[in-house]
């Protein structure tokens, strides 16, 4: 008799990786989707942040990390890490057998959904906005929309450090999110891992008409189709387990990483390359 391949269904993990602890953002969101699915995260801490980093070297670290990850046969793929989907994503698609998926194009679908009037602000780091990866996936995805950009460089220090709402993060905010606010966007894109922590700032700068839009739940969305087309879910029985690697201190990334994350930040191994 044949077994049932529900019943057994396909154990092996996802891999997520980010150039930090901020890809747990999107990570929450995939286990709260998939509570089944077992995964193992990489964070880059030891190289982060990648936001001001010239893109030969993102591309570079993203290149290594998701080298390592399908290595340790992961099903799927997720790149986290906005900088790293903007400037890496293609060449990952080409290079690697393991299916990928990364946070802009969830992101635009998004906002697609939440805009009324078309005009669409996007968030990001420097090495993200300047990449025009924003525009270009927009161009395809939702050429309806126009999509306004700002770097806003100091939002990841701020979280990092635990300050989500000072007075220094509001002043910081109100400058950065200007051009945003000035081209009278009704959405805005959080377009960096980081950012959904400082949603109640950005949503006061803002004003109460203005929808935040983060990419996480879309990412663990769009891999739960990918699961169901490739019909390799885990089973409904199985336990799900949860490893998190990270380049740089473990201790740090635990203490930072269940901020973001919450109790399942636990079996921190440190990684050297
Ligand atoms: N993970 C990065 C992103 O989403 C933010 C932190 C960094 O600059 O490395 O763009």
């Amino acid at each position: 008799m044949q077994a049932d391949k529900n019943a057994v269904g396909d154990p092996r993990p996802i891999g997520v990786f980010d150039s930090g602890v901020g890809g747990l953002t999107v990570m929450r969101s995939l286990i709260d989707l998939l509570p089944n699915e077992s995964f193992i995260y990489f964070g880059d801490t030891a190289r982060t942040p990648y936001g001001p980093k010239p893109a030969a070297d993102v591309l570079k670290f993203s290149i290594q990390i998701s080298e390592l990850l399908a290595e340790r046969d992961v099903k799927v793929l997720v790149d986290a890490c906005n900088t790293s989907t903007a400037v890496a994503l293609e060449a990952l698609t080409e290079r690697l057998n393991t299916p990928i998926v990364g946070v802009i194009e969830p992101g635009i679908r998004a906002a697609r959904e939440a805009t009324r009037s078309g005009r669409v602000g996007v968030i990001g780091t420097v090495g993200t906005i300047e990449s025009g990866a924003y525009e270009r996936t927009a161009a395809v995805v939702a050429p309806e929309i126009a999509l306004i950009g700002a770097a806003c460089p100091g939002f990841v220090e701020f979280v990092e450090a635990g300050d989500i709402d000072s007075h220094q993060v509001h002043v910081l905010a109100q400058r950065l999110l200007a051009p945003v606010i000035e081209a009278e966007v009704d959405t805005l894109v959080l377009g960096c891992t980081h950012y959904p922590m400082l949603a109640r700032t950005i949503s006061d700068v803002m004003g109460p008409d203005v929808v935040l839009v983060s990419s996480a739940d879309e990412t663990a969305f769009s891999v739960s189709l990918m699961l169901a087309a490739d019909d390799i879910h885990a089973s409904k029985n199985s336990a799900a387990t949860h490893e998190f690697l990270t380049s740089g201190n473990t201790a740090t990334f635990a203490e930072l990483g269940s901020r973001f994350l919450g109790p399942e930040v636990e079996q921190v191994k440190g990684w050297s390359w």
